[in-house]
Parts: structure tokens; C-alpha cells; sequence
């Protein structure tokens, strides 16, 4: 028996597809499909696949071409299936031509012809073209955002609202929509991201919200409860989604902790410690609003937002710009404190404490690619490492868009925690158990 094995990620299958398994099913007798795992196509740079790895499988299955499909999870993979399975022909489509001649030595290879004129981007792409624009005068930031566009199917930022349009990329220079009125940019848009100053961020999130758009907003969404709360009423009443942005929440391997953490790793969590620092030389620091919601983001996502009480521990540089504070947390079972500054420089890491071990993540982890399992016994220590791209933007937008067009709420922030996040602010500024140093 002549066995051919092919691999693909096979999402919204089509008939460019059902070609290629048909002829790669006539090259023998016995056709294998490998179907590639979410995780693994990420680490492809194919981020945002949109059908679930069970659906891909079942779209595969209901071809009737393959007799066998398994799923591929890991670089180098092939080489293993190609023995395990004694392979006699690999094949791909032609876009792959020469990137396997490596498996030669284990196999015949062969490319087949890709079928012109349709591919899975080119349906995610027709699905969804939804408009961006981007609001904020912070030329590096702006820049980073723009440039991640181009990594998600289905959003496209056409334009920005800006004062400061001489500092920004070419890119963005070449927008179709420049302009310093935030109405005319809203009139042609169906989102926004929004990273201009917190005191702005209401005004702009009701005027959008209440044109039918959504809305994407660098945190601290608003520095009081009453009307974030009322911004996410509002968005609910226009079936619009209102989403925080902390890139931080989206990072693969953040998102891995979490869930080691809910499903005990660590055993209860006693006490979870954040710390987010930079030493910067401006007039107006404020430490508690640019470093304080990715602080803030641990604390209330594993240990939750009922705390009994909180103290601020802080120094003014001067009237209203803290360049140091620190919060401690006093829950039911455990204990939480963070300490962010912008004038003071201390070890960037996230440290949770549980009673069966500790999780500890190296600075600086807000751009957590990685983080250890640790316990008493040493040998039982575990490493995890998850590739994290364009800081998080990309997968942030992922899950916008996915929020946006499948109607079901992919935030990975509980809207819970934004609203924490804003009281938080909210008593700092009118100085609620706050001490001075
Ligand atoms: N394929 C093909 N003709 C097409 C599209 C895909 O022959 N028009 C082949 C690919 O060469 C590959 C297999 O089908 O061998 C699975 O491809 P996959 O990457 O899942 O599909 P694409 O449509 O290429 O996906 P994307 O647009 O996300 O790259």
C-alpha cells in the first residue's frame, strides 16, 4: 500500500483545498491529513485562523478523502509522522515548493499545483473588512499599532485623528483619513483605537458608541467607576463592543498562566506581586495611570475584584504627578500589592504565590513570553516559553475583531476587571487611604 500524507490548517475549506486532497489522494492508496493546532499555527505567524482546530478537522473529514487525520503539533513534526506511519509520498501545494526537499531523505516529495484564485486569508479577508481609525498624538506608540494591521485579516485602519501628524511613520502619513477633528475621522470609520489622555477617553468612547462604533481604548478606559460603568451600558444598548486594551492580557503565555493558575498549579494563591517601572525624565510623570492597569491586571484577574481594603502608598513629584506608588491589597485568603514608577527603577517581575509552589515571571513581564513553575522540590520545576509577536497588538486586534463579527465577546478582560482598573484610579485621585512619602 502506497501511503501520501499532507498537511494543511484547512480553515473555511474550499475547493483550492478539495483539489489538493483530491490529487494527493490519487498519488496513492492511503491519504493521511495533518491539521495543524491553533498553537502551532501561531507559531507559524498564522494568527487569527478563525475556525476551532475541531471544526477544521470535521470540514476535513466531511471531504471523505482522507483515511486518516491527525493533528500537527510541533516543529519537525513531519519527520516523525513520515516514519511512525511509514510514508511513502508527502505532498503540498506549490507555494511550498522547495521548503520541504528536506523530508527527501525520508520520502518521496511532491509539490502540487496550487489552485489560483482563492485562499483561506483571501474568505477572512471577504468576511470582514471592517474600518479602524486610530486616535492619539504619541508618535511611537501610533507606530506600532499601525504596523500590526497588516497581521489580521478583517481590520483595516484607514486613517487617524492626531496633532502631531509631522512625527508619525510614512505609513501613517499615507493614510486615507488625516485629520485633527475627531468627527471627521468618526463619519468614515466603523472602530476606533483610542490612546489619547485618560481625561479625553470618555467624551470620545460616548461620542463613538453613540455613532454605532466600536471602540478599542488603551487603559484606564476612564478614571472613575460611575462612567465606565455607563460606557459599557451604552455599548451594550447600541450593540457595539467596548474593549480595554492591555496587550499584555493577550500574550500567549500570559494567558497559559492564568489558566495553570485556576487549574491549581500552585496550588491556592496567597499572594500575587506586580511591579512595572521606567525611569523617565518628564515634568508630568504618572506612574499610577501608565503603569497602574498592567499592574493591576494580575491582581484582579486571579485573585478577583472583591478585596477588603487598599492603601496607596505614594510621592508626589508634584501636585498630582506621582513619579512612585504602591498599592497593598487585603482579600478574604490572600494578600496583593503592586509598585509602579516613573522615576524610580526596581525588578520588573510578576511573582504568584500559592501553597503548592510559585509562578515567577522575569522582567520585564509585561511582555511575558515566558515564565517558571516553581516548587520546593526543584526536580519538579517547569519552564514554559510561548513566542509573543508585536508585543500582544496583533492578537488584541485578533480578538476585537473576532468580538465585532462572530457577536460573541472574545475579550480576554473581564469587564469586572475594567471597572475595578477605573476605581482604582478613581480613588487615588481623590486620595482614599493614601499615604505620602
Ligand atoms: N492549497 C492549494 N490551493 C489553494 C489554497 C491552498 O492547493 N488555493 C493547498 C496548500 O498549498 C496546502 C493545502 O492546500 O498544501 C492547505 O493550505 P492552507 O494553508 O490550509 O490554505 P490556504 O488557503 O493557503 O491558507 P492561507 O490563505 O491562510 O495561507
Amino acid at each position: 500500500m502506497r501511503k501520501v500524507i499532507t498537511y494543511g490548517t484547512y480553515d473555511f475549506l474550499h475547493y483550492g483545498h478539495i483539489r489538493l486532497l483530491e490529487r494527493a489522494k490519487a498519488l496513492g492508496d492511503y491519504l493521511i491529513v495533518g491539521v495543524t493546532a491553533d498553537d502551532f499555527d501561531k507559531v507559524r505567524g498564522k494568527i487569527n485562523v478563525q475556525q476551532t482546530l475541531v471544526e477544521r478537522i470535521e470540514a476535513v473529514k466531511a471531504t471523505g478523502l482522507a483515511d486518516k487525520i491527525i493533528v500537527e503539533e510541533y516543529e519537525g513534526q513531519k519527520i516523525d509522522d513520515i516514519k511512525r506511519y511509514g510514508v511513502d509520498v508527502f505532498t503540498v501545494g506549490s507555494d511550498w515548493v522547495g521548503k520541504f526537499d528536506y523530508l527527501k531523505e525520508y520520502c518521496e516529495v511532491v509539490y502540487l499545483e496550487r489552485t489560483e484564485g482563492i485562499s483561506s486569508s483571501e474568505i477572512r479577508a471577504q468576511k470582514r473588512a471592517l474600518s479602524m481609525g486610530i486616535v492619539g498624538d504619541d508618535a511611537i506608540s501610533m507606530n506600532k499599532f499601525q504596523k500590526e494591521d497588516i497581521y489580521v485579516n478583517g481590520i483595516e485602519i484607514i486613517g487617524i485623528c492626531t496633532n502631531n501628524i509631522e512625527k508619525m511613520s510614512d505609513k501613517i502619513k499615507n493614510l486615507s483619513i488625516i485629520t485633527d477633528d475627531y468627527k471627521t475621522l468618526l463619519d468614515k470609520v466603523d472602530s476606533v483605537y483610542i490612546y489619547s489622555k485618560p481625561e479625553e477617553h470618555y467624551e470620545q468612547i460616548k461620542m463613538a458608541l453613540n455613532q454605532g462604533k466600536h471602540v478599542l481604548c488603551e487603559s484606564p478606559i476612564t478614571m472613575n467607576k460611575k462612567q465606565c460603568k455607563e460606557l459599557f451600558d451604552l455599548a451594550e444598548e447600541k450593540g457595539c463592543i467596548l474593549m480595554e486594551a492591555i496587550r499584555t492580557a493577550y500574550a500567549t503565555a500570559y494567558s497559559r498562566l492564568l489558566l495553570l493558575i485556576k487549574s491549581g498549579r500552585i496550588g491556592n494563591v496567597v499572594s500575587v506581586d506586580a511591579t512595572c517601572t521606567s525611569l523617565r525624565n518628564n515634568e508630568v510623570t504618572t506612574s499610577l495611570v501608565n503603569w497602574g492597569p498592567l499592574a493591576l491586571l494580575p491582581i484582579y484577574q486571579i485573585l478577583g475584584c472583591n478585596y477588603k481594603s487598599k492603601r496607596y502608598i505614594t510621592h508626589f513629584k508634584s501636585e498630582g504627578n506621582d513619579d512612585f506608588t504602591k498599592i497593598d491589597f487585603l482579600y478574604p485568603n490572600a494578600t496583593a500589592s503592586i509598585k509602579v514608577a516613573e522615576g524610580v527603577k526596581a525588578e520588573g517581575e510578576l511573582v504568584i504565590a500559592g501553597t503548592k509552589g510559585y509562578i515567577y515571571v522575569p522582567a520585564p513581564w509585561w511582555k511575558t513570553d515566558y515564565f517558571e513553575v516553581r516548587y520546593e522540590n526543584q526536580t519538579l520545576n517547569r519552564r514554559y516559553f510561548y513566542q509573543l509577536d508585536g508585543e500582544g497588538i496583533r492578537y488584541e486586534l485578533v480578538a476585537f475583531v473576532r468580538s465585532i463579527t462572530e457577536g460573541k465577546n472574545a475579550k480576554y478582560i473581564d469587564d469586572k476587571v475594567t471597572l475595578a482598573i477605573c476605581k482604582t484610579m478613581e480613588d487615588f485621585e481623590n486620595h482614599v487611604n493614601l499615604s505620602e512619602i
